[in-house]
């Protein structure tokens, strides 16, 4: 299976003296679940935040304190240890180390780093949100960021200190997708997409509906997979319960007719459409108002069509990328093919939904694009991440392509 972004990738951490340390503990970890090595740098004020101890059981590895060390000397800590990262991660950086950054200071471990770094630098501030508006800290970061330091704005809410505004680190998922940003190409920057998943309900009276297996996950996961390539990125999603990524615009909806009128209400503004929802194709005649009632004999259903959301984009585009999905559990490549033509597709995603370790449940997925100009990709059996990213690299290439 192919690796993540993250796998085998050097990430030097260095964490401020802000009550937000703790959370640095929770990122170390989760940085190395997805394969990364993460070797810590604490500043003097976040050693009295959290004892080096605990950063060296989380990263496995030794840490390395506020000043330089006898010991060290011979090994040039403040060089070698930039040179042999792919990333410096601060998080949280105080206002004190930002000033640091922004002065050129070394004078002590981090600063002395970062100013040596030939790698990229990312910040994530943490502080009072008065420290934080100043005009000084104002100014510091955007000095950083012409530097070419990416800064992580921190969030607003209520502080530690009991006060509300922004300056709050960042959720654990927000810092962890701007690392995996730094590690992956920006190749849908500019881009806007319209990204449906999940599936539908169709409701039959107010506590029965009609629906399907669809978990949602692959969906998710090519949302996940635009925002990490740059692409701005509006999710239409039927009801499935996940957690959407941060930086997305999130529409929720619940039957066909929903997602009929949110999808079309946004065509118009999206250059690539991905439609991997599990559309309900029929939907009770009539919805009972109230609960309907046994009355000892079989009760016969009549369904309705629902309209064809994507076949009717397929008539309307203009010069968009249109990504459709197909369920498939027979003669897959012949039904893709078809389906292809009959909705003006650009690509199609074909999925076999009988394989155990492919269907709508399961965290993998193995799919076949095929692309408008006849070329046909076999995937070999993946994460629905990893899944998604070879399909974003397929539209990519279908962009590219003078489109
Ligand atoms: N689709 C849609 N609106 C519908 C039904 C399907 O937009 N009412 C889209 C799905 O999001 C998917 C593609 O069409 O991208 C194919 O869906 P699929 O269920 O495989 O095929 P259908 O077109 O419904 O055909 P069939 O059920 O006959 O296989």
């Amino acid at each position: 299976m192919a690796a993540h972004t993250l796998s085998g990738k050097k990430i030097l951490l260095g964490v401020c003296g802000s009550i937000a340390a703790y959370k640095a503990c929770d990122l170390t970890r989760h940085l190395r679940k997805l394969g990364a090595e993460v070797t810590v740098v604490l500043t003097s004020g976040g050693a009295r935040f959290v004892s080096p101890l605990t950063f060296a059981a989380l990263s496995a590895a030794r840490v390395y304190g506020p000043m330089f060390d006898a010991q060290d000397a011979h090994t040039i800590p403040h060089i070698n240890l930039g040179r042999d990262h792919d990333l410096i991660l601060v998080a949280p950086a105080t206002a004190q180390t930002i000033a640091r950054f922004a002065g050129g200071l070394a004078d002590d471990l981090l600063s002395t780093l970062v100013l040596a770094a030939d790698c990229p630098v990312l910040v994530c501030p943490a502080m009072n949100s008065r420290m934080f508006t100043h005009p000084a800290t104002q100014a510091n970061l955007e000095k950083i960021s012409a530097f070419g330091y990416q800064v992580v704005p921190p969030d607003s809410g209520p502080m530690a200190c009991k006060e509300e505004g922004p300056g709050r680190l960042p959720e654990l998922a927000v810092m962890v997708s701007a690392v995996e940003k730094v590690f992956t190409p920006q190749d849908l920057a500019g881009k806007r997409l319209l990204i449906t998943a999940g599936p539908t309900e169709e409701p039959l009276d107010p506590v029965r509906y009609l629906s399907n297996r669809s978990s949602g996950k692959m969906g998710y996961a090519l949302a996940r997979a635009a925002l990490r390539r740059g692409g701005q990125v509006v999710l239409v999603s039927g009801p499935c319960g996940l957690e959407p990524p941060p930086g997305l615009e999130l529409v929720s909806v619940r039957t066909a007719r929903e997602m009929y009128e949110a999808v079309l209400e946004r065509f118009a503004e999206v250059d690539i459409v991905v439609k991997c929802a599990a559309v309900s194709d029929f939907r009770p005649a009539r919805c009972a108002p109230v609960k309907l009632k046994k009355k000892g004999a079989d009760l016969f259903l009549e369904l309705a069509a629902n309209e064809d959301i994507l076949h009717t984009l397929g008539t309307r585009k203009q010069g968009q990328i249109l990504v459709g999905f197909a369920a498939e559990s027979q003669g897959h490549l012949a039904a893709g093919k078809e389906k292809l033509a009959a909705k003006n597709l650009d690509m199609i995603v074909i999925n076999d939904i009988q394989g155990e370790s492919t269907g709508f449940q399961a965290d993998t997925n193995q799919v076949t694009i095929l692309t408008r100009e006849g070329a046909v990709q076999e995937l070999p059996l993946l994460s629905k991440e990893e899944t998604a990213m070879a399909i974003f690299d397929s539209v990519v290439a279908l962009a590219g392509g003078g489109r």
